[in-house]
């Protein structure tokens, strides 16, 4: 690599081929979730996931490279070795670690994770909260919006569980990108969108054609994000670990989460 500055170069003799050989990281995101990773007008990737790679790539001393992909195809795309690894706000939990769908039936064969970031869940509403969406049980006898393949659609079959038994049928409806979701507020169609708190703030801040959006009641299910690898890319998980210990102590992964505002 033309980088290889001594600080990179021994982290770059730890990488496994093709990564080390070719001196490309791909990173299969999804790049419709502000302010995890998303395009600027200009086309541009940026985002905290974007920084985070990035930075990352510097410390190993390779170029990276975004492959965009739709979120439920994240899984497929890294099994097929379309990328190297994946970076998309993606929470890390034992159903994906063990490759198994919400019910415990094996779906795969699993993914590893490095975790980065801790987040949770939030309830995004259309301004003024005319429907008074606080909870969870709120959202019996409405309709709810969320992503495909995220854990907010898992969270949400469950909370239709608990209001079926209430005899107040909750609606999920399931939608391919989160902005997609976020229409369905807007427009009316749907009383609230699930998604994880930082993109939960975004949508009430600016960012998104003025305030339509405010976020309801509290944070939900916080847990981690995790850079995904397969299971067996053991060599690249452990130079990927000692990598980012390296842009978090060099302070860089500070200032990255205090530009999104993720501090
Ligand atoms: N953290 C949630 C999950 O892992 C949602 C992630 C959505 N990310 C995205 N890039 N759209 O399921």
């Amino acid at each position: 690599s033309s980088s290889g500055g001594s600080a990179s170069a021994d982290l770059h003799g730890q990488l496994p081929d093709p990564v080390r050989s070719s001196g490309v990281l791909r990173v299969g995101t999804d790049l419709k979730y502000a302010p995890i990773g998303f395009k600027t007008a200009e086309g541009k990737p940026d985002g905290l996931d974007v920084d985070l790679a990035n930075a990352l790539g510097q410390a190993l001393g390779v170029r990276v490279q975004f492959a965009e992909t739709p979120f439920e195809r994240l899984f497929l795309g890294l099994q097929a070795h379309e990328f190297d690894v994946v970076m998309s706000g993606m929470t890390d939990n034992l159903q994906r670690r063990d490759g198994t769908d919400a019910k415990g039936m094996k779906m795969n064969s699993g993914v590893d994770f490095v975790d980065y970031f801790v987040t949770g869940t939030s309830i995004v509403v259309a301004k003024g909260n005319p429907q008074k969406v606080g909870t969870l049980d709120d959202l019996c006898g409405r309709t709810v919006a969320l992503q495909r393949g995220t854990v907010q659609a898992v969270l949400a079959e469950r909370q239709a569980a608990v209001c079926d038994k209430a005899h107040k049928k909750l609606t999920v409806q399931q939608t391919d990108t989160d902005d997609q979701a976020l229409a369905l507020v807007a427009q009316g169609k749907a009383a609230a969108d699930l998604s994880d708190t930082p993109a939960a703030a975004y949508a009430a801040q600016q960012g998104r054609g003025g305030a339509q959006f405010q976020v309801a009641g509290e944070q939900m299910q916080a847990g981690p994000y995790g850079i995904v690898l397969s299971k067996e890319d053991t060599a690249l998980r452990d130079v990927l670990v000692k990598a980012l210990d390296r842009v978090i102590r060099s302070g860089e992964y500070d200032k990255i989460l205090a530009k999104w505002g993720l501090s």
